[in-house]
Parts: structure tokens; sequence; C-alpha cells
């Protein structure tokens, strides 16, 4: 046998040694004869680097360095799929199609925790890997992927040209293993399986990525026409059968039953995975229906992505930073490394105030849980305190306002710090989200993100102003990001407000201790602002629902000559100061809440409830949306149930609404 000849022999023995540990789960060669027959190939290949062949196992070691990333254009775009999160959501997706005239099939697989990666084969050789990007134009990661010792460098069979798709990732046994390294050598720790697996593709040295260890799963060929095949069953074990890692946990199911049957088995073997999952991906069968369901601007859409309803997941607390609120109240915010939470990017959480971060203990640069409380507020749930390097740092409130620097205040033995001043900018941007909230003024499309950048450009400082918004109509427009339409429904809504009740005026203008409640008994009491501005302290205290405090608190804001100046500015502007009366009568399970109706009441008609409501100022609409307040839910309710289910919301059964419905005066 001749050099080349047994560097051929060599490189053939490795890659099967390879692909029987990593992909057979089989090892034939100890440890130590593998390392035996890659020493020789390496001093071969030294020497005589005219027969180095590009499948060699020697490839894997990593070494080459590049300075950039170069960029790959995806000839098919990577698209990402839609994400379900419940039952009713994957029945829907298979009515969707049935309703398109197809009888499906599906084949369901994990979904992996992990990055999507593309790998062109060119004669049998690994040639190219690319990263998602934006689905159009990925990175070129070449030098990584050639370490990840799953993808073979060379075909089990003959092939031309392929590419294939799949998800790269790293085990959770590598993680614990690297973090044990980087905790020795002082280094930050990795905090998941996915994080990890996307710094390590990104490393722009070889070696790095070497050392990380990674792996992949490959469930996708974009091109499965040029091979003759027809069903993604068939992609996935031709896959299989050129070497490529294809995860064996897949099925061909029939129906939901089956889908759903899939689900919750991985949901319980979830943990004992050497891996991350999120969820299971269903995918539909026979590829000639797919082609015909095609795809929306950003999915296929003929397969969903179900995700496990998160737990808890962990993140790093990178910085607690302070938030001034309407009314002064000093907020300390967690800001964590991005994390998703069922679906959602969690950036940011409250830790309400100092004790609370102090009775969790809390340190900057803490690794800690994270959970979705309710409907949308994420919130900290513990440090991982087995997790310290030693380097995290003892959180300290602040004793001055971040925003204007005067000393903060406690009031009577409050655990809340308050800024002082009142022209504090920060209280400012939080009076006018406030003032445009849907409880107060209702202006829609003026939420907190417009507001704010109103602000800091100028455009608003104080309350009044947003009635001068119309001045910059042309300023406005060239900004990036709004429209004409919207800034026209926007001033429109701006100009409705002016003719709100009273009530909503003196909830929104932001007086403390005058909720939305309060302010609308003020308001049916006294009809005017002008004569509850007239009325003085000791005749506000003997009010019945009212009290000493909220009377301090009224006669304190319209003593104050700031706060009259906007009260004057406003009435010149034409803002209604009066109590219209709409909503008549008030009940506190009703008045201002958002309600849904699902499935049939037996003891009223869904117009006279809804009538009821409105008397009551309420508001009936269609849809759960994340603003409804209270799902009604009758006989046989529809995927509104599910929505308010998942979302959490308030519900009534006929009982309970009968129940609230009889205490009324109707
Ligand atoms: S199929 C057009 N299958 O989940 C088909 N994706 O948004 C595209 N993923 O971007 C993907 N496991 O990164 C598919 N078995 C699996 C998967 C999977 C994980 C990832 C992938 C994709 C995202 C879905």
């Amino acid at each position: 046998m001749n050099i080349q000849e047994r560097i051929k022999e060599l490189v053939d023995i490795l890659n099967k040694a390879n692909y029987e540990y990593y992909e057979l789960d089989n090892p034939t060669l100890t440890d130590q004869e593998f390392d035996k027959y890659l020493r020789e190939l390496e001093t071969l290949e030294k020497e005589y680097p005219e027969y180095k062949l590009p499948d060699s196992p020697t490839e894997r070691v990593g070494g080459e360095v590049i300075d950039k990333f170069s960029k790959i254009t995806h000839s098919i775009p990577m698209l990402s799929l839609p994400d379900v999160f419940n039952e009713q959501e994957i029945i829907d997706f298979d009515n969707r199609i049935r309703k398109e005239g197809f009888n499906p099939e599906y084949v369901c697989e994990l979904k992996i925790d992990g990055l999507s990666g593309s790998f062109h084969y060119h004669d049998s050789i690994l040639i190219s890997g690319a990263t998602r990007g934006n689905g159009r134009v990925g990175e070129d990661i070449t030098h990584n992927v050639k370490t990840i010792k799953s993808l073979p460098l060379k075909l089990h069979k003959d092939i031309k040209d392929i590419e294939v798709r799949g998800e790269i990732y790293l085990g959770k046994k590598t993680l614990e293993e690297l973090n044990k390294k980087r905790k020795e050598q002082n280094l930050p720790l990795l905090q998941n399986c996915r994080n990890a697996a996307a710094g390590s593709i990104r490393q722009l040295d070889s070696k790095i990525a070497a050392e990380r260890n990674l792996d992949c799963w490959i469930y996708h060929l974009p091109n499965p026409e040029d091979f003759g095949i027809k069903t993604h069953k068939e992609a996935l074990d031709f896959m299989a059968s050129l070497g490529l890692k294809v995860n064996p946990a897949n099925r061909l199911v029939k129906d939901i039953k089956g889908i759903l049957e899939f689900i919750e088995e991985y949901a319980a073997k979830r943990k004992a995975l050497s891996y991350d999952i999120d969820g299971v991906v269903i995918k539909v069968n026979d590829l000639a229906t797919q082609k015909r369901l095609g795809f929306t601007a950003k999915h296929p859409r003929w397969a969903i992505a179900y995700k496990f309803p998160a737990e808890e997941v962990l993140t790093k607390l990178t910085d607690i930073i302070f938030t001034v609120g309407r009314t002064g109240k000093i907020t300390p915010n967690a800001v964590l490394e991005p994390v998703i939470l069922m679906g959602s990017t969690i950036r940011r959480a409250t830790l309400h105030n100092e004790d609370y971060v102090l009775e969790k203990g809390l340190k900057i640069g803490d690794i800690v849980s994270i959970r979705k409380a309710g409907d949308v507020i994420p919130e900290v749930v513990e440090a991982k305190i087995e997790r310290r390097t030693g380097n995290e740092i003892d959180f300290k409130m602040i004793d001055t306002c971040p925003i204007c620097n005067t000393k903060l205040i406690k009031k009577d033995e409050q655990v809340d710090y308050y800024c002082p001043n009142n022209m504090c900018p920060a209280r400012n941007i939080e009076k006018l989200i406030h003032f445009c909230s849907r409880k107060a003024m209702d202006i829609e499309g003026l939420g907190e993100k417009v507001v704010e950048d109103f602000f800091n450009m100028h455009f608003i400082n104080d309350i009044p102003d947003i009635y001068d918004l119309g001045k910059y109509q042309k300023d406005l427009m060239e900004l990036e990001g709004y429209g004409k339409k919207s800034i026209d429904n926007f001033l429109q809504a701006i100009e409705n407000s002016k003719n709100n009740s009273l009530e909503r005026l003196l909830f929104g203008i932001g007086i403390e201790n005058i909720g939305e409640k309060t302010a609308l008994i003020l308001a049916k009491k006294y009809s005017t602002l002008d004569n509850l501005m007239l009325v003085d302290l000791e005749e506000l205290q003997k009010q019945k629902d009212i009290g000493p405090i909220i009377a301090k608190s009224l006669r304190d804001y319209f003593d104050n000559e700031d706060n009259i100046k906007v009260i004057n500015k406003l009435k010149e502007i034409g803002v209604n100061m009066t109590y219209l009366g709409a909503a008549e009568k008030y009940n506190e399970n009703i008045t201002n809440k958002k309600f849904v109706i699902t499935g049939s009441i037996s003891a009223m008609s869904r117009d006279e409830i809804e009538k009821i409501i409105d008397n009551y100022g309420g508001h009936a609409s269609s849809s759960v949306t994340k603003s409804t307040d209270v799902v009604i839910v009758g006989d046989k309710p529809g995927s509104k149930y599910d929505k308010a289910v998942e979302l959490k919301k308030e519900i009534w059964n006929e009982e309970k609404l009968m129940e609230i419905l009889n205490s009324l005066d109707i």
C-alpha cells in the first residue's frame, strides 16, 4: 500500500469510527486506537500535503481563523415556523388545511433548541455551512461547521449537489462541563444551551468552536424533488441514509390525536433528553400538499411549532436601574440578558421596591430565574446562588432621583422612595402616558412608546401640549415609523378626547390617590371641575366614599399653581370639564371593563347582557385580547374560551354572571 492509499484508508477508518461514535452511539474503536490513527494521519498529511483529502477528520480539530464572516445568500429562504401554544391552535391549523381540501398526515418532530444552519455538499463533500441570518442572507460558518463531529464531512452515497438544513445545538452535559471549566478559569458562565451554541458558532477561531463540541440534528431537505422524494418522512429517511444525523424521535401521525400523543409523550421525556427541546414541530408529510399550501411572507403554511408552556427560564441580571413614576415613585427594575419566555423576549422586569430586592437577595451579575406572572408581567423568581462566581455586585438603593438629582424622600414609613420634584422630567413622561391611557382620556394611538418619542423630541412637554400636536403634523410625518394614517388617527382621537366626561379627566390629570372609581364618584357628586375645586378640605373630608387621604390629595393638587395653569389651559383648549353621565351607573365589576361573551347563556340573550354592560359603562367586544378584562363563558364556548384561559383572563360562568347581574339595580 502506498502513502496515498494509506491516507485514504486512515480517513475512512476514522470517519467510520466518528459516525459510529457520534451518530450511531455505538463506538467500535477505543479512544486510544482512534488517537493512534489520527496521529498517524496528521503526520502523513504534514509530510505529504498533496495527498490530504477534503473529508479528512483532521479538518475537525479547527485552527482556521477568519477575520470576518462573509455572507451567503440562501437559494431558498430559510423561514421560521409560526408558534402555537395550545391544543386549539393545533386544531385550527389542521382545520385550515382541511378547509383547503386536503386530508393531511403529519410528521411530528422534536423542536430542538439551538440555531438553524444550512449545509452544502458537493461531490458528497461538505463544502459550506451558513447561519439562517435574516432568512435570505446568512453568515458563512463553514470553518466552524466542519468541527461538528456528527456532521459527516463526506456523505455515505455519491451525490453531486445537496443542501440540507438542521439545528446546531449544544448538549446539556457539554454545557455543564464547559461551565465547570469556565468557572475554574474565572470566565463568565454560559447561560443555556441555545445561547452557548449561538455564541460558539459565531467564533472567528474554529479552534474555540471545536472545543465547544457542537452537535447537529438534520431535519429539512429544501430540494426533495432533485431526489424524487415525495414525502417529508422519506426525506428524513433519505438524509439518514446519507450518514446525516436525523433525530429518531420523529413520527408519522394520521390525526390530531396522534399529534397530541406525541406532544404528551415528549413533554414527559423532555427532561431526560441529553439536549434541550422547547416544543414539537408538526409538518404536513406529503410534499405535493406542502407545495400547494405554500408560504406566507414569513412562514410555511404547512408546518407549525408547538411550544411547551414555558416553565421558568434562566438569564443574567445585568443591571438594576431605577425609573420614576408619574407620582414620583422610584422603582428598581431588573435589566436582563434578553431571554424568550412564552414567545416574547424579556429584557426587563420590575423589582417593585428596595425591600423586594433585599428580600430576594439579588446581586447584579446573578443568574436569575424568570417567570411570567399572569398575563404579561415577567417576574424575577430568585437568584441562583450556586451559579455565583464571586464577581456579583451588591444592590444599593439610590438616594437621589436618577433623572433630576433631587434628594429622594420616603412617605410616612412606606417602603417606596419618591422624587419630590414636581417638575422632574421623568415624572412628566409617566404623567403624559397616564393621561392618554385607555382608562383615562383613552387617546388611541398615543401609547407609551409614542408618548415617550414625542416627549424626547420636545413635541409634548406637558399635558396641554398634547392638544397642540396638530401644529406639528408635517414634522411628525417626516419621522420614521409614523405614517399619515396613524397620525390622522391619533389627531382625531385627541380631538375626540375633548368631549370625555369629567371623570376621565379627573383620573387622567394624575392626582395622587384618585383612581378611576374615586374620579367617577367625585365627578358625579360635583358635576364640574370648577365646583370640585371650590370645595374646602373640611367639606371634602365629610363626604362618604372620600375620606381624609383623598381629600388632602385633592386640596394639595388644586392648591398648586402649576396644576391650576394646566387646568386653565385645558379649559381654553376646549376640554370638557363637566360630568356627562355617560356611565349612568357604576358597578366595580363592570364599569370601564372590557368583556367578551362566548357560548350561550340560557337566562338571557347576548344583546340583553351587552346592553346592561353598556349601561354600566363597560364595553362588550368580540375578540379576546390583552386588553380584555373578563370573558363570560356560556354553554358550548368557542376558541375564545381557550384564548381566555391562555391569557389567564378572569372568567365568569353563567352562575357568576347572574350573581353579579342580580345585584345590580337594572
Ligand atoms: S423545520 C421550513 N424542524 O425552530 C422548515 N425547525 O421557527 C423550517 N427547529 O427556525 C424549520 N427543531 O431553527 C424545523 N425539527 C425541526 C426543528 C426546527 C428546531 C427550529 C428552527 C426553526 C425554528 C422554528
